[in-house]
């Protein structure tokens, strides 16, 4: 697997998955419906630091991205966010991009990472308790699970 920056041409290979995640309404807190115009604004808008994961074949298998979570004095804390297509997942892209981003966020100077709303019932919890996060807090309520019904979003950070 290669772990790379993205360039525009990617966006195509990515918006499938990405449309296929959000649409499922389980996992981020962003409109099932976004259009694809919209969802690459979303994703890599000029503030993003977008990386794609390839296998030895050149398929897209997932992508990240890296921001700043505030503006001004607080620009070191970074925010990121991550999609592996559901055909891939479970190969360990998710983790290698998680531990990617987090070496190239520390490397441009963040001090810090937060997640703003991990839907609690996401198995990606697991994953990012073991790359070091903790959860802060919890909305409680805040999120309408399409099976579990409502439940919280976690606030998750760690310093880097
Ligand atoms: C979360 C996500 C990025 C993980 O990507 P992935 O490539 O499937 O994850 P990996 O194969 O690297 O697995 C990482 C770990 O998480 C666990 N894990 C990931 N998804 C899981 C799932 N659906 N159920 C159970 N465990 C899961 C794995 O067991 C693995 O543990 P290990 O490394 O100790 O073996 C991917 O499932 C995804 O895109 N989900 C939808 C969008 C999303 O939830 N993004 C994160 C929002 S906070």
């Amino acid at each position: 697997m290669l772990i790379r920056e993205a360039t525009p041409e990617d966006w195509a290979r990515i918006w499938p998955f990405w449309h296929r995640i959000v649409a499922a309404a389980d996992t981020y807190a962003w409109d099932p419906d976004t259009s694809e115009e919209d969802a690459r604004a979303l994703w890599m808008g000029p503030a993003k630091r977008v990386f794609v994961a390839e296998d030895e074949a050149g398929s897209v298998l997932g992508s990240a991205y890296v921001t700043p979570n505030y503006g001004g004095p607080a620009a070191g804390i970074a925010n990121a966010g991550f999609m592996v297509d559901p055909d891939h997942a479970g190969r360990g892209a998710g983790r290698a991009l998680g531990e990617h981003v987090l070496a190239a966020a520390r490397a441009d100077g963040y001090r810090g990472m937060v997640f703003n709303a991990v839907v609690e019932t996401n198995p990606a919890v697991g994953l990012w308790t073991s790359l070091g996060f903790t959860v802060l807090g919890t909305v409680p309520r805040a999120f309408e699970h399409p099976r579990h019904g409502l439940v919280g979003l976690h606030i998750m950070y760690r310093d880097l």
